[in-house]
């Protein structure tokens, strides 16, 4: 695992994960509900004064409140233009490059850590960006209540937290499951692309990516890193360490 895990990864105990039945008792169905498993844990992480004067000072132009209808999102960018999801942007940096690189592309950043938040809010104040949106909120939810079908141009899942021991692989975002909602966002054509520095993890992407068919591998197997993907800096020491990387770009199938 080559990204510093203080930075952007649960610091809660993957042991915590396991919610599900061990009390023997029978659940009631909203206890079920609560239950669903997620993707991720809810950690505290101490928003900076920095990060926090973000929030106050750019929060309410940039962050889009989590609801259960779906916003008109070219009156929320103010233009009609391609726009990209991005699931679980960390602490934004790789966000705010490639937004600022690729300025005519709208971007969707869908977090749940609020340091994250304030951290991507804070680049947008430094770098003057325009182009992104934030929602503080689970990504599986925002897509089914929040964005309409076939309306995005692309998403970014850049190093997804892999869930190493085999039995929290459940909690692994790139599930069959996860994916048809996600292609179901998809416009004809958009893409997704994922990037993980965990082996066992891609394998997973490239099984479960490979399988549904309304989409396509771009690649023959993993991908070339598409040049707006940015080098983090803890890849770039993983790289020198002798660690990999793998891309995935699938489409969505225009027949889909
Ligand atoms: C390992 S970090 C990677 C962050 C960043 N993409 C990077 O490359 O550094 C994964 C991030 O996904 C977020 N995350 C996990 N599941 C999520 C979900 N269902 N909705 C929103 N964010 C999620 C976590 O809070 C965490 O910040």
């Amino acid at each position: 695992m080559i990204h510093d895990p203080n930075e952007t990864r649960p610091s809660a105990s993957e042991a915590t994960d396991d919610l599900s039945s061990e009390t023997g008792n029978a659940p009631s169905p909203d206890a079920l509900h609560l239950r669903r498993i997620r993707s991720f844990v809810t950690r505290a992480g101490r928003v900076s004064t920095g990060q926090r004067r973000a929030m106050d000072e750019f929060g309410p132009r940039f962050v889009v409140p989590f609801s259960g209808e779906q916003p008109d999102w070219n009156i929320v960018f103010g233009r009609a233009a391609p726009r990209v999801l991005e699931i679980g942007f960390g602490m934004g940096a790789t966000t705010a490059e490639i937004a600022a690189h690729r300025a005519g592309d709208d971007f969707l950043g869908v977090e749940v850590h609020e340091p994250g938040v304030g951290a991507l809010l804070k680049l947008i104040g430094e770098q003057s960006l325009t182009n992104i949106r934030i929602i503080q909120h689970d990504a599986v939810e925002v897509l089914e209540q929040m964005i309409a079908p076939e309306s995005l141009d692309g998403v970014h899942i850049f190093f997804p937290d892999p869930w190493h021991k085999a039995r929290h692989h459940k909690r692994r975002l790139i599930q069959p499951k996860f994916v048809a909602l996600l292609v179901s966002r998809l416009k004809p054509g958009a893409y997704l692309h994922c990037a993980t520095d965990w082996q066992n993890y891609a394998e997973q992407m490239l099984e479960v990516l490979g399988a549904e068919p309304a989409l396509e591998n771009t690649a023959d197997g993993y991908a070339p890193r598409p040049e707006y993907r940015p080098v983090t800096k803890f890849e770039r020491r993983g790289l020198r360490l002798g660690h990999g990387v793998w891309d995935l770009v699938f489409r969505r199938r225009s027949g889909n």
